[in-house]
């Protein structure tokens, strides 16, 4: 509905109620309306929701319950329900509007830590993406999955805290190397933890190497110890690595890395995420091509 247009359109424009009697012969009123959805209206109530006096939007209630018409009464009543749902309202689009501008810095702050790594442009993008199929695959609520998403985001945060002659090396790391390169899991949850809201992303941070034998890092959990969210990213994270060409070997196809991944379902992976990505890749491939 357009500011001007129809009823709600009107009270929009005006932030002014409106109280028809009777619909069919209102000038503001479309009957199109009812010829679409087979309802006949006769009588409307229209009432701006009002923030710091602009319209945030209308509340409109149709057809008075005895068939009678609405009153100055029932007017002020709605008035009065009115200011919590414009508030309500307000306070929904700034969280929103908060949420989406937290999301942004994440990712800001992920592309600058691809940045210095040479090897990984578009990886945490493309993790986030991967560890989302799963998250619909297995139905994780949407507020879960809001979390998940900042997991993937910021799993690899902790590579800030790693020196450049280690991130950026030309050839696989030397053990010491490795042992330094591992610890980017725990800057990354000591980055996080910081952060008081996010206590939920950090176990998706802290265990993203983790294994389901127990042979993985930095702790070594075994199978359901290691958190959800860690058991996804896992998954999606060594999908990418696998199918990227790195300097001293090219990626394999989407193909040969969906066979690595169930090759190492149970031992490295959770099988229903391994599961999960299976299902769903076939289809995303095909619309990719
Ligand atoms: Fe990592």
């Amino acid at each position: 509905m357009k500011i001007g247009e129809g009823v709600a359109g009107h009270t929009a424009m005006t932030s002014a109620p409106v109280i028809i009697e009777d619909a069919e012969n209102s000038r503001l009123w479309s009957v199109k309306v009812d010829e679409r959805t087979h309802f006949q209206t006769k009588s409307i109530l229209s009432v701006p929701l009002l923030f710091r006096e602009k319209v945030v939007g209308v509340v409109q209630l149709i057809n008075k319950k005895n068939g009678g018409v609405f009153t100055g009464r029932d007017l002020r009543s709605v008035e009065m329900m009115c200011i919590p749902i414009a508030t309500a309202l307000v306070n929904a689009k700034l969280f929103k509007e908060l949420e989406q501008t937290f999301m942004e810095t994440a990712l800001a702050l992920a592309d600058a830590i691809e940045k210095r790594d040479r090897y990984t442009a578009g990886h945490t993008r493309r993790v986030t993406r991967y560890a989302m199929w799963i998250a619909e695959e297995i139905n994780l609520p949407a507020a879960e999955k809001k979390w998940l998403a900042l997991s993937g985001i910021l799993h690899d945060i902790g590579k800030i805290g790693i020196r450049d002659n280690i991130l950026n090396k030309d050839g696989p790391l030397g053990s010491g190397e490795f042992e330094t390169m591992k610890q980017h899991t725990v800057f990354g949850a000591e980055i996080v933890e910081k952060i008081h809201s996010l206590g939920k992303v950090v176990g998706g941070i802290l265990y993203h190497h983790e294994k389901m034998d127990g042979s993985g890092y930095p702790k070594g959990l075994k199978g359901e110890e290691i958190p959800l969210f860690a058991r996804i990213i896992s998954v999606a994270d060594t999908y990418d690595a696998m199918t990227t060409d790195r300097p001293y070997r090219k990626g394999l196809s989407s193909e040969e890395a969906t066979k690595e991944l169930e090759k190492m379902s149970g031992s490295q992976f959770d099988p229903d995420m391994v599961a999960a990505f299976l299902r769903r890749i076939p289809r995303e491939v095909r619309d990719e091509n």
